[in-house]
């Protein structure tokens, strides 16, 4: 099969080597961004007369038809044409004749294929940061409902302090929307136009790099033609930006398994979302978020990958880079599903506010509490947190919950203890105590879940 740059060779290319070094299996996923880039680059190529008028009109129809023939479905791409560009190009002068050749002028595959990435990140950037938002709302949703509901909070996986569940849900809110602020400034770097840069060191054509980008609604050109084809900083950005949403959802991943096991049972995920056993009947497993969890692996492999890949490449371009798409292709699709399946699953999931009050009901996470009631009496907080100790102790030594001591007792410990012990000590009053900004004090869930809701309006 003949080659587009087939000239210099005296030999066809061995099938084994056009197998491995061709890219279309996977960057056919480039193919509305390679017209678009197309179709920009050759209306420029006519309006700085470095291609005649009538060339450019049969140029941009022969592009939008080859774009219907993809959408179709009627294009049968091949190895022998290695990649989306040259396959598309192929294609168009299959169905236009040679004009269909002077596309390619004062252009290079380099800087076309790095154009393609940043119009197809670009669009990924912009839904990600909707589902995201998406996301938000449903934590949002959750936190709503659950503003009065109270579970015990923990470190070290050990029972704490009692919190609102609200407030829990809203830590996530402030993750995500962190992760959203990320998307949002890695598209500053992600809109920045590659082409024009040639192969590597600009074109000869007097070209307007500037009337690309306009068109293509790119902010700036890159500064440095070396620097614009060999560029992948913002693939591994978007990889890293990925990796930390992955983050953050396997390990809400990992609260819901917990809370879901009979041992919690603090929430029920919606049937529509869990799955059965072949063999255990009673089962009803936390797939999604297990799935999620693991899935997390591959997303930090990509972005690892691409690291190893950039590593000690010499400058400009070098083949190793068309292993930059697998795993952003990959990463853009575990990402997709894992967001879409999210938000609906926090909206329908069940909270089982009983059971967690009854949690707070029967643990220790009212201690601090009065250690503080003790410190506003006098007492060093050393000392008070040593009294404080001491009747915890004694409680488990006699299978009972501080709420449960009676007012001499709690004199065993401290004269300081006053009948109003029991008020201070009620998991309402426990929470409602932490009245500082961005404590789990009601009103101050209340005010963050306000402020998360005017930032979900802005963005
Ligand atoms: N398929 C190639 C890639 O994805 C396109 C650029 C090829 N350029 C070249 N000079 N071989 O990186």
């Amino acid at each position: 099969m003949s080659k587009l740059w087939g000239g210099r060779f005296t030999k066809q290319t061995d099938q084994l080597v056009e197998e491995y070094t061709a890219s279309i299996m996977f960057d056919k996923a480039l193919a509305e961004e390679d017209i678009q880039g197309s179709l920009a680059h050759v209306t420029m190529l006519g309006k700085c007369g470095i291609l005649p008028a009538d060339d450019v009109e049969k140029i941009k129809d022969g592009l939008l038809k080859v774009q219907g023939m993809i959408r179709r479905g009627e294009v049968e791409f091949t190895v022998g044409d290695e990649d989306i560009h040259m396959n598309i190009e192929k294609t168009l002068i299959d169905e236009i004749g040679p004009v269909g050749g002077k596309l390619h002028t004062g252009r290079s595959r380099n800087d076309q294929v790095a154009t393609d990435m940043h119009l197809y990140l670009r669009k990924r950037v912009v839904e990600f940061v909707g589902l995201l938002n998406k996301l938000n709302e449903a934590l949002i949703g959750q936190s709503l409902a659950n503003l009065d509901t109270i579970v015990p909070g923990y470190t070290h996986l050990q029972r704490a302090q009692p919190i609102l569940f609200a407030h829990h849900m809203m830590a996530y809110v402030s993750m995500f929307q962190r992760d959203i602020e990320r998307m949002q400034d890695s598209y500053k770097r992600i809109n920045s136009l590659p082409l024009g840069a040639g192969a590597l060191a600009g074109t000869t054509f007097a070209i307007d790099r500037h009337f690309v980008a306009q068109q293509l609604k790119f902010d700036r050109v890159y500064e440095n033609s070396l620097d614009a084809v060999s560029d992948r900083d913002f693939i591994v950005e978007f990889l890293a930006n990925a990796a930390l949403v992955m983050t953050h959802l396997s390990r809400l991943c990992e609260e819901l398994v917990l809370w879901s096991s009979t041992e919690f049972a603090f929430v029920e995920l919606d049937d529509a979302f869990c799955t059965g056993s072949s063999i255990m009947p009673q089962k009803k497993n936390p797939d999604v978020p297990e799935l999620v969890r693991g899935k997390t692996g591959r997303v930090y492999g990509n972005l690892f990958g691409l690291l190893t890949v950039l590593k000690a490449l010499p400058l400009a371009y070098n083949k190793d880079m068309q292993e930059d798409k697998e795993g952003m292709f990959d990463t853009v699709k575990t990402l997709q599903g894992a967001l879409q399946l999210f938000a609906p699953m926090i909206a329908t999931m069940k909270v089982n506010r009983e059971r967690m009050r009854q949690a707070v009901n029967q643990d220790f996470s009212n201690a601090t509490d009065i250690a503080d009631y003790l410190v506003n009496k006098g007492l060093p907080f050393r000392q008070a947190h040593e009294v404080i100790g001491k009747t915890v102790l004694y409680c488990i030594q006699n299978k009972k919950y501080l709420l449960d001591l009676k007012i001499e007792e709690f004199h065993q410990f401290s004269k300081l203890f006053d009948t109003n012990i029991y008020d201070v000590l009620q998991p309402e009053n426990v929470v409602n105590a932490r009245n500082v900004y961005g404590g789990t004090a009601s009103n101050q869930v209340s005010e963050a879940i306000e402020r998360a809701q005017k930032q979900l309006e802005e963005t």
